[in-house]
């Protein structure tokens, strides 16, 4: 009887959670409760689309299968109207003959649309109308969301707009199928040189594009291969545009400026020789011949070793005019990258500052660039730390077109590994007003051109999906492909409004969901910054290598210019006007007055702009080195903080999204504490400042590997040394095919936590058991994808073993199996009472 019980549960309660693997993403039209769904009964029952283009056609699809999802009805497709009430999807142009002009808005933008209920012939119909196809189909995605969000469609009256006409993706994809800075896998549209044969996941990914406004997607790495260029290559290209055309995403391509030469078999690729212009042409007219609806080009020249117009002494504008020339009679535009700095700076001289070089490079060709060229400028200088002021180049540019580029891909900000929510810190960036023309500039209206009414303008997100079935890898980091879309579409949107709405439509209504998913969304970012990068210091990260964990002196003594100065004295990079690299000119004066300051800068930004000792005082009361002592520790704690968070959903969300999550949570909680150490003992050491509250360098409930009775095993030094507790590992000898690491418990009897920090590098899967006394507690394979191939603070991770049962006296063993060249490391335990 209990049995027959138990398959009951099992068979019921999971129906109305069923497991999702994350592909859908926000886009799972899950059926909707029989009380509710009941609110929409009155639905027509017909979805009537005019017109018959491909983009009209998805929209109608999309509605169908998305009532049917939701409302489990399915909705007569008609090609005109049926003499009953209809959902009635069309242009203005095609709707013209059955509407009366004036019962519509004249002006919407294009891609904007309008819903609107509306009497015809006689019956009361909801119209999605748009100025052009695409609005139609952005019309239809926006009633199902109301839907799935449980909003209320009646006497639906409303227009939406988008806020620019660019909002674009780039994908920093290899033809060989790798991504540049993606954490998901391999990359969806390449495999061996080409594009792939089954592009099914390219058309899942438009329509999630789509259906948050994005109207094109940039395929390759800016870091380009010249190939993609070659003739043989065009008809794979526009097998790509052909799964994107009934989405409405433009497909677009980053080239390589040399291409001319390196391809095109011309001696030189100066873009002001008349060659080169009929080069880019010509190549352009052949593009456009098989994908006539290609969106342009983006450029990354003169940048990390690419080539660019420096070489023949030419300016970025007449590199990007020449290209954007090429586009003009096609409606094409080219995206020319920003991102152009020197990589061989003198880190010894004080005035040279990375910060510059945007501004230094753009500011002098304002007015100089074609009305088809767009200059893409990352949201700060530097390159998408943690926290950074906004660049002042969107105030620097106002006779030229611009698009502010946020990075979705988390490459300084934990790499989809740890929760960092960015709509957070993408609306500080575009609600920053940098004063550019007298009143209040900020700079999502810089970017979208309309405070110097540029012809085009907009928003770029580096999104780097990938082949991962949850296309970004961690679960939740999908809220920020999502907050992207939404905000270039709408950037007055609060990162609250939008944490909801994602959460809502990947989760479903049920409050407590909402609530705490969105709770732990909006603090991520701050927790997020707080553990990894101090007051605008950047990210403490390995920025010479996998630019993810902890490498706090890696950004100094080098060319690459991501200095924080730190010294015994104090840390910071002066960028004053008066007594450092004077870029704090490059603002307005009523931002440079701001930042010039040190007591007016505020304290998230002060060592971006200041030079200060340790023992400086911020806004908060605190001195600089506490703050970091304090905010490591804090950063840590909340971060263990989320998974306690999360784990009180457990059953109110899918066991397989749960468990995903809750796995990624667990080791972010982890890898928090791996940071907070390296970055407060090396400030510690530098500084030779106590933390006033005796935390730093004190871990009472920690032993260290190499302090345990080891056998095979040997002491290993890391380097740098902040990079493992005590600065050492221990890894098993060579020749050593089983290697054990042993204590005598000696404390009271009771259930621990028992914690074992190993090192889990890409080069092997070793294999750890736990035993106490006789009996294994636990054993488990190191057989994550971590950025690492040695022992160090990327590759660090841990094992929580709970509820652990010790008496005094008990033999606590670490058994350690080495494979290939990760030889089983260890880095300490920590044994913690519960
Ligand atoms: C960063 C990133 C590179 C990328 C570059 C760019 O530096 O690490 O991988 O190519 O940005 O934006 O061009």
């Amino acid at each position: 009887m209990r049995h027959f019980f138990l398959a009951i549960c099992v068979l019921v309660a999971p129906g109305h959670l069923l497991a999702e693997t994350g592909y859908a993403a926000w886009l799972r039209y899950a059926p909707i409760d029989a009380t509710i769904r009941k609110h929409y009964d009155a639905l027509p029952a017909n979805a009537v689309a005019l017109g018959d283009s491909v983009i009209i056609k998805t929209a109608q699809e999309e509605l169908v299968r998305g009532v049917r999802g939701m409302l489990g009805r399915t909705l007569q497709a008609e090609a005109s109207l049926p003499r009953e009430r209809a959902i009635v999807l069309g242009t203005f142009a095609s709707l013209k003959p059955l509407i009366p002009a004036a019962d519509f808005p004249q002006h919407v933008r294009n891609d904007g649309f309008v819903l609107k209920v509306v009497t015809l012939d006689g019956f009361s119909c909801l119209v999605i109308a748009a100025p052009n196809d695409r609005g139609v189909l952005y019309g239809v995605f926006a009633l199902l969301s109301k839907i799935a969000r449980h909003d209320s469609v009646y006497g639906l009256n409303e227009v939406q707009e988008p806020y620019a006409p660019i909002r674009w993706v780039n994908q920093w994809d290899n033809l060989n199928g790798s991504i540049e800075r993606g954490y998901a896998g391999r990359s969806i549209f390449f495999e061996n040189g080409s594009v792939r044969a089954d592009l099914k996941r390219a058309a899942d990914y438009a329509r999630l594009l789509a259906s948050v406004g994005i109207n094109g997607c940039t395929i390759n790495n800016v870091n380009a291969d010249p190939r993609i260029l070659e003739s043989a290559f065009l008809p794979q290209l526009a097998r790509v545009a052909e799964a994107f055309r009934p989405w409405g995403v433009a497909l677009s391509i980053s080239v390589d400026l040399s291409s001319p030469k390196v391809i095109g078999s011309l001696e030189t690729f100066d873009p002001v020789d008349a060659q080169v212009g009929a080069w880019w042409r010509s190549k352009t007219d052949a593009i456009y011949r098989q994908i006539p609806d290609f969106g342009g080009f983006v450029v990354k020249a003169d940048s990390e070793g690419r080539l660019g117009p420096s070489s023949y002494g030419r300016t970025p504008a007449d590199a990007a005019n020449v290209i954007a020339r090429a586009l003009k009679p096609h409606g094409g535009v080219v995206f020319y990258r920003a991102f152009v700095y020197n990589h061989h700076l003198d880190w010894r001289d004080p005035k040279n500052d990375r910060a510059k070089a945007a501004y230094d490079n753009f500011h002098p060709l304002d007015g100089e660039f074609d009305d088809n060229a767009i200059v893409q400028i990352k949201n700060g200088p530097i390159d998408f730390q943690v926290r950074e002021p906004v660049s002042p180049l969107f105030a620097g540019l106002q006779r030229t077109n611009e698009a502010i580029e946020l990075q979705i891909t988390q490459e300084y900000t934990g790499q989809q590994r740890h929760l960092c929510f960015l709509p957070a810190m993408w609306k500080e960036v575009l609600d920053f007003d940098l004063h550019a023309g007298g009143g209040s500039t900020p700079v999502k209206d810089l970017a979208a051109g309309r405070t110097f009414h540029r012809p085009t303008g907009g928003f770029v997100g580096v999104a780097n999906v990938g082949m991962d079935t949850n296309w970004l890898g961690h679960p939740l980091a999908m809220a920020n492909l999502y907050g992207f879309g939404r905000l270039a579409w709408n950037p007055d949107l609060s990162a609250r409004d939008i944490a909801e709405e994602w959460t809502k439509l990947t989760f479903g209504n049920d409050p407590t969901v909402v609530r705490t998913t969105t709770a732990m969304l909006l603090a991520s970012w701050r927790i997020y910054e707080s553990y990894t990068g101090p007051l605008g210091a950047g990210t403490l990260t390995d920025v010479l290598g996998s630019h993810y964990g902890p490498g706090i002196e890696s950004s100094e003594r080098n060319g690459w210019g991501q200095w924080q100065r730190a010294d015994h004295e104090g840390i910071g990079m002066d960028r004053s006007v008066a007594t450092g690299t004077g870029f704090v000119a490059q603002y307005p004066a009523a931002v440079a007055k701001l930042y010039e300051s040190r007591e007016k800068t505020p304290d998230e930004l002060l060592l971006f702009f200041h030079h200060v000792p340790y023992n400086y005082r911020l806004h908060s009361g605190k001195t600089v080195i506490q703050h970091i002592y304090d905010s490591h520790y804090e950063g840590a704690a909340e971060a263990g903080d989320l998974v306690r968070q999360w784990s009180s959903l457990q059953g109110r969300v899918d066991d397989e999204r749960y468990e995903a999550v809750r796995a990624r949570l667990d080791y972010q909680a982890g890898h928090a504490i791996v940071w907070r150490d390296a970055v407060c003992n090396w400030f510690f050491r530098i500084s030779g400042i106590a933390d006033t509250r005796g935390r730093v360098g004190h871990y009472p409930d920690r032993i260290e590997a190499e302090a345990m009775q080891l056998q095979g095993y040997t002491p290993l030094d890391v380097t740098p040394p902040e990079n493992a507790s005590g600065g050492k590992a221990i890894v098993c000898e060579a020749q050593a095919q089983k290697c054990e690491a042993m204590l005598r418990f000696d404390r009271p009897a009771g259930r621990y936590e028992l914690d074992v920090e190993y090192f889990d590098q890409n080069n092997g899967e070793s294999k750890f058991r736990v035993f106490v006394g006789n009996k294994k507690v636990d054993e488990w394979i190191a057989d994550d994808r971590l950025p690492a191939t040695k022992p160090g603070g990327d590759s660090s991770t841990r094992r929580r073993i709970t509820g652990l049962a010790l008496r005094p006296g008990d033999e606590i063993r670490i058994e350690g199996s080495p494979d290939g060249a990760e030889r089983a490391p260890l880095d300490y335990i920590e044994i913690h009472a519960r």
